[in-house]
This record gives structure tokens, C-alpha cells and sequence, in this order.
């Protein structure tokens, strides 16, 4: 019998007790590192409704202004997704010349329309709920880019997350403003913003007499304290 129960095993309960607290220190470690936003939340892309929506035909390859369907990035804290109607101003059927209309793949905004039903796009950027404030339009008013904090769009058949969307992210914009600011009049000029960003990263002098002047003021206000108080964001 005793062979059945080897002395080795009264050791058992010790081994399954180290294998068990490394296992679960490797798990912790992990998720740490990986929950972080850079690695977790980068990009991010949910599935989208019907056959979703790409902006790299309608904001690129068509070439509508960003403001066309995000009509009040510019006034209003929260950045908003358009309705159906909006949709509707080019695909109600016949309005597209036949070898532009999608067809079929638009036969989910018409039913969301007839029904007097909103779309359910899934949200793809979405900081914390304790992060209090975040006022939209006052990046888009003092000429940040909508490149900067979501990529390029312009490009991207469907949206996913560019930017960490961390703390540390913000800061080290607001520290470094100058870098970052194209003018109001080019915020939503996606193709030239990366790359005149791109031109001043590498040390151009580049920036345009608006954004200068922006530039200018800005340094004063957040010398004096500015978006980086704890109290600017977590309100
Ligand atoms: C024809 C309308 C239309 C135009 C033009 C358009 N968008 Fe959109 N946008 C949408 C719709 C619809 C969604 C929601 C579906 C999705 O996320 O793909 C969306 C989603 C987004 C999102 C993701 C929002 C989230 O959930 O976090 C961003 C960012 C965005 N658009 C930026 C832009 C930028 C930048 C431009 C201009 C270069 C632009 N859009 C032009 C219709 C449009
Ligand atoms: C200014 C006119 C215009 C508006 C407004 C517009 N579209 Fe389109 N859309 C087009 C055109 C034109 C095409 C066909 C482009 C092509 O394939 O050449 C298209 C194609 C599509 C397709 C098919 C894409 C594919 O994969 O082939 C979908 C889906 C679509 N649009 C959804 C939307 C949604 C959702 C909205 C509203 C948020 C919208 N469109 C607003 C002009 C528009
Ligand atoms: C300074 C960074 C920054 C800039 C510049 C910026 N955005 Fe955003 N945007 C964000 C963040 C962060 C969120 C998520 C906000 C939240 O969760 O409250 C967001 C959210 C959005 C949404 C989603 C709204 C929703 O409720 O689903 C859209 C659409 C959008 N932005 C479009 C744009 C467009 C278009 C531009 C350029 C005109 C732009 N953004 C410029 C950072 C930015
Ligand atoms: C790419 C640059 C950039 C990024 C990224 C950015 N900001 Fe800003 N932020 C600015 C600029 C520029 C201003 C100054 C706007 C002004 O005063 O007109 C500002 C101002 C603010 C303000 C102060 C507005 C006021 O009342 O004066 C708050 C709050 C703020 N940002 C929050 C955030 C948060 C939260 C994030 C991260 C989720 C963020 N910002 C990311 C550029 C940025
Ligand atoms: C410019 C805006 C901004 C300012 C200023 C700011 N925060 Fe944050 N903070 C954020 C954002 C955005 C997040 C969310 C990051 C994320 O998604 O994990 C955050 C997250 C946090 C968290 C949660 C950390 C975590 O990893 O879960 C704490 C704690 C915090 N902030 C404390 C502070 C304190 C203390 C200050 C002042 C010294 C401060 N914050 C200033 C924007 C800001």
C-alpha cells in the first residue's frame, strides 16, 4: 500500500500552494500592465450596426467636412454622432445615381429612419466616468486637430482608438501646446495637419500666423496654472 501513496506526495498541499500564489502573482502583474489604457484600449473597435459606417469613403474618398455630421464639435462639450436624417440627405433611395448607390448595405439606415429609430453605434472613445471634465469644443476651438486625439480618420474604414486616452496623455499635451496646435481654420484638414505636425515634430517652424497667435496666449494662461490643476479635469 504504501507504494500507492509515495512520501514525496505529503508535499503535495506546499506545491499546489506555491504553483497557486505564482500563478496568481503572473495574473496580477498582467493585468496591470496590460489593463493600462495604452495596451488595453488602443485600438479598440467594436462591431458596429448593419454594414456600419466608413469614414475613408465619406470623409475621405467623397471628401465631407467632419462638421457635415459632428455638427457641434466646435460648440458643445460632448462631441456628437449624427442622426439617420443626416444619412438620409444622400441615402433616401434614388437620390444616388445608380452606380453610386450602395444599395442593400444602406437598407438599415432607411429602416432606422421609417421606424423614427436611432442608429445604436457602439461608442469607441470614452474616458472614465471620474474624469469630470472634458470639454470638447475647447480643443477644437483653440485649433487642436481631430488628428491629434483620434488618428487619421480620413483614413480608416472603420473607426478604432489611436491614442491612450490616459492621463498622462493629456498632460503631456497641455505641457507642450505648441506642439500641437494647427489653427481653428485647419482642425478638421486631417491630411495636412498629420503632416505639418509631422514637419514640426521634426524641429519646422511651421505653424501658421492663427495658430501662432493661439499659441502665444495659451502659454500665458497655462503658465498660470491651467488644464493641469487636479481639479481642472477630476471635478
Ligand atoms: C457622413 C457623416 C460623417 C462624416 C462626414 C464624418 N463622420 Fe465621424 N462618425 C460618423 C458616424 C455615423 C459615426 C458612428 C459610427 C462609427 O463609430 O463608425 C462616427 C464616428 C466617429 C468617431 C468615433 C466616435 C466614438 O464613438 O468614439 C470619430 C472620432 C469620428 N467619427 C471622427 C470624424 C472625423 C475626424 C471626421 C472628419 C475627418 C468625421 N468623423 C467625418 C459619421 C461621420
Ligand atoms: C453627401 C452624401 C452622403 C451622405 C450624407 C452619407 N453618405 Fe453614405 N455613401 C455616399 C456615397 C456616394 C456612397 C457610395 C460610395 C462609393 O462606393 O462609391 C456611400 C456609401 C455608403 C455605404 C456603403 C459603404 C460600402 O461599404 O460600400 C454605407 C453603409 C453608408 N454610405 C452609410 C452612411 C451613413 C450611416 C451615413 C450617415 C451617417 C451616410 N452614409 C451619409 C454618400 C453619402
Ligand atoms: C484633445 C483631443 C481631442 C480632439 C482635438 C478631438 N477629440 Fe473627439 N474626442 C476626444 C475624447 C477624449 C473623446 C471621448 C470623450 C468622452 O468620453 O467624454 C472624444 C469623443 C468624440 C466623439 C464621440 C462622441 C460620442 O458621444 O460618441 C466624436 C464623434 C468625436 N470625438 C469627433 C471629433 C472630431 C470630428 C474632432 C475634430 C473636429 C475631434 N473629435 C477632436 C478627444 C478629442
Ligand atoms: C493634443 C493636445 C491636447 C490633449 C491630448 C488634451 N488637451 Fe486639454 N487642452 C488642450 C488645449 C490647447 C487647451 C486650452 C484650451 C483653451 O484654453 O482655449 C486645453 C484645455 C483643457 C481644459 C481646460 C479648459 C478651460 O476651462 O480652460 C481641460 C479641463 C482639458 N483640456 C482637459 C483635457 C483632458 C481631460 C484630456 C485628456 C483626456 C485633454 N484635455 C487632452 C490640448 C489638449
Ligand atoms: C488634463 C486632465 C487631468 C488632470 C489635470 C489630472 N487628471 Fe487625473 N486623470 C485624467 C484622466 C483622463 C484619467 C483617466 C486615465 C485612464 O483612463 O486610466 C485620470 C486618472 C486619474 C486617476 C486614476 C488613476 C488610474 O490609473 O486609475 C487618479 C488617482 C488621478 N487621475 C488623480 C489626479 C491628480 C491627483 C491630479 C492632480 C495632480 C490629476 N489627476 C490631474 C485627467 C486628468
Amino acid at each position: 500500500m504504501s507504494m500507492l501513496f509515495p512520501r514525496w506526495m505529503n508535499a503535495l498541499p506546499t506545491v499546489v500552494a506555491i504553483g497557486a500564489i505564482s500563478a496568481l502573482t503572473t495574473v496580477a502583474a498582467g493585468t496591470w500592465y496590460w489593463a493600462t489604457p495604452d495596451f488595453w484600449e488602443v485600438g479598440y473597435m467594436p462591431t458596429q450596426p448593419g454594414s456600419g459606417f466608413n469614414h475613408q469613403i465619406h470623409a475621405g474618398r467623397l471628401g465631407m467636412d467632419c462638421r457635415y455630421c459632428h455638427t457641434n464639435v466646435e460648440d458643445s462639450h460632448w462631441a456628437n454622432i449624427p442622426t439617420a436624417s443626416t444619412c438620409m440627405g444622400c441615402h433616401t433611395e434614388q437620390k444616388l445615381k445608380p452606380e453610386y448607390d450602395p444599395g442593400d448595405k444602406v437598407a438599415f439606415i432607411r429602416e432606422a429612419y421609417a421606424a423614427d429609430e436611432s442608429i445604436p453605434w457602439r461608442r469607441v472613445h470614452k474616458l472614465p466616468d471620474y474624469v469630470g471634465n472634458f470639454p470638447h469644443h475647447m480643443h477644437v476651438r483653440a485649433g487642436v486637430s481631430c488628428f491629434s486625439c483620434h488618428g487619421q480618420i480620413r483614413g480608416m474604414p472603420v473607426v478604432y482608438q489611436e491614442q491612450g486616452l490616459g492621463m498622462g496623455w493629456c498632460l503631456d499635451c497641455h505641457r507642450n501646446v505648441e506642439d500641437n496646435i494647427v489653427g481653428p481654420s485647419k482642425v478638421t484638414d486631417l491630411v495636412w495637419a498629420e503632416q505639418h505636425l509631422k514637419e514640426r515634430a521634426q524641429g519646422a517652424d511651421n505653424a501658421t500666423p492663427e495658430a501662432k497667435q493661439i499659441i502665444k496666449s495659451l502659454q500665458e494662461s497655462i503658465a498660470g496654472g491651467g488644464p493641469q490643476n487636479c481639479g481642472a479635469c477630476h471635478q
